[in-house]
């Protein structure tokens, strides 16, 4: 097969094999529903993931301020930038496993007096501590987030999180309300989403549901916000992937809860890998890759029925959230990059794997109303990789941008009739949508042909209006593993599409392995 791809390699678009699409001729038909309008899609599944992982933080968020690359107190001003034109909802910090080895204090005071800490789980590096509190608060003031804190459960006590939260929050001249004022700031922080513990099954202690919600009830209480201009919801741990046990847990505990505590939601942590350690290459591989991280990410929709119909049952009124505040694809790191950094190229096919999951959330609006990719800056699944100076744009980046029309839209419903795409045993919907009213009245159409064999055609409909044009941008590229390099920074990028009426119908000629998102006018 890959000498087959090489050989294709300088046709417009890869035609992996004779497998295509059953069906393929078919036009596809998007029937999208304005009368049903469905909940708001929460910007909050558009937020992002900064973990003390590999050059995450260090290089990829923070230089320092006295380095020769353009940054405002220590943060990098392209990475900023880059960050603020896909509006960054929220930022999750400072991990997953790194947060349940964190002890804020270690975080805080004049630089060069904190200790130099091991970062065990990601390479056995030295932690500075030069990045801690006030400097992710102000990188995420600097690019118009809110703050995701994620605390310690794993090997810290509830004093030191109740510490963290008071230093944090409260506007009162308190010995830590003064230290935090000492420190540089007056006011009082705004944490609006706060999570406890990380993985409590695995990096966070191996704790069973059992013990886990005992911690929960302590952590929730202590865990106090003073600042009393916001509303912080509480995130508890919740599943890996299939396993119930944390879900069922969690929200019968929260069902029986007594006064004295309350959390707001419960997190989901899936990736797009099939096995560990993972083996699927980020670049150079073939339609049998392809097919299989495409079918797996799929498996999104299964984990969130699941998990779903389990909180319903405790909690029909849908007022726990439920937040996967980790996916993405997780594939074998690049070659040479240290053991445990966690770096892997960026392809197109990654780009559909975030536009499926996307969609996916967006499907279940009413109760997902958050969600995290791991990770944001030069770990897994990227927005954007650096070197020294330079910033590279990624597929996943572009795809973000694009969905920007969907922050805090009102899910339209859309069926899609479409014929498969099928490779080997794989069966998958050929064509994903999803449509939206944007807050200004606007129908958007988010629509991925996943055929990588050819084009579709789709035919939009929506009941009582005719739309003369559908405007916006496409994703597409010369392969499914094209990817940028800082030597090619836009092989893979966007374009503009527009498609016009005729006849009384709507086409869009959607290329293959693309992810389109249209305003229909
Ligand atoms: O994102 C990398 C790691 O994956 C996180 O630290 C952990 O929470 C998860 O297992």
């Amino acid at each position: 097969m890959l000498s087959k791809l090489h050989a294709l390699a300088g046709a417009a678009y890869l035609f992996f094999s004779a497998t295509a699409a059953v069906g393929a001729d078919a036009a596809v038909n998007i029937a999208i529903d304005t009368a049903r309008p469905g909940a708001k899609i929460d910007r909050h599944i558009f937020g992002q993931f900064a973990e003390h992982l590999g050059r995450g933080v260090y290089e990829g968020i923070w230089v320092g301020p006295e380095s020769p690359i353009p940054n405002t107190r220590g943060i990098r001003n392209d990475v900023v930038a880059a960050l603020k034109a896909i509006k960054v909802p929220n930022v999750r910090w400072p991990g997953g496993c790194f947060a349940d080895e964190y002890h804020w204090r270690n975080g805080i005071g004049p630089r060069d007096r904190r200790p130099a800490t091991l970062n065990p789980n990601w390479g056995g590096v030295i932690e500075p501590n030069t990045f801690g509190t006030h400097e992710f608060m102000d990188f995420v003031a600097q690019i118009g987030a809110d703050a995701y804190l994620s605390i310690n459960v794993g090997s810290g006590t509830p004093a030191e999180a109740a510490d963290w939260m008071e230093y944090l929050t409260t506007p009162q001249p308190s010995a830590l309300g003064k230290e935090r004022a000492a420190n540089g700031h007056p006011e009082p922080y705004r944490i609006p989403l706060l999570g406890i513990g990380n993985e409590a099954w695995g990096c966070g202690g191996s704790m069973t549901p059992a013990d886990y919600v005992s911690q929960l009830k302590v952590y929730a209480r202590y865990a106090r916000n003073y600042n009393t201009a916001q509303k912080m919801q509480r995130i508890a741990v919740g599943p890996d992937t299939g396993d119930t046990g944390y879900t069922q847990a969690v929200m019968e505990a929260w069902k029986n809860k007594t006064w004295a505590w309350d959390i707001e939601g419960i997190s989901l942590h899936f990736y797009t890998v099939v096995k560990f350690p993972p083996t699927f290459k980020a670049t150079g591989f073939g339609e049998d890759e392809y097919a299989t991280l495409l079918k797996e990410t799929r498996r999104m929709e299964d984990l969130l029925r699941t998990h779903i119909t389990i909180m319903d049952q405790y909690d029909p009124d849908k007022k726990i959230a439920l937040v996967v505040d980790e996916w993405g694809a997780w594939l074998a790191p690049t070659p040479g990059t240290p053991e445990g950094f966690l770096e892997q190229q960026n392809s197109q096919r990654d780009a559909l794997i975030a536009a499926l999951n996307i969609n996916t959330f967006a499907r279940h609006a009413a109760r997902v109303r958050g969600a995290n990719i791991a990770q944001m800056v030069n770990v897994l699944q990227a927005m954007i990789f650096t070197d020294k100076d330079k910033l590279l744009l990624t597929p996943t980046y572009h795809v973000f941008r694009l969905y920007l029309p969907f922050q805090d839209a009102t899910f339209l419903p859309a069926a899609v009739s479409a014929a498969e795409y099928r490779h080997g045993d794989i069966k998958l919907p050929r064509v994903d949508a999803i449509a939206a009213r944007d807050t200004n009245g606007k129908t958007w159409l988010a629509v991925t042909n996943l055929d990588p064999n050819g084009p579709a055609e789709v035919v939009v409909e929506v009941a009582g209006t005719k739309f003369q044009r559908a405007r916006g941008e496409t994703l597409s590229a010369p392969r499914v593993d094209s990817v940028n390099t800082f030597s090619a920074p836009r092989t893979v990028a966007p374009r503009p599409f527009v498609a016009q009426a005729s006849g009384g119908r709507l086409k869009l000629s959607l290329a293959p392995a693309s992810v389109t998102v249209v305003a229909l006018e």
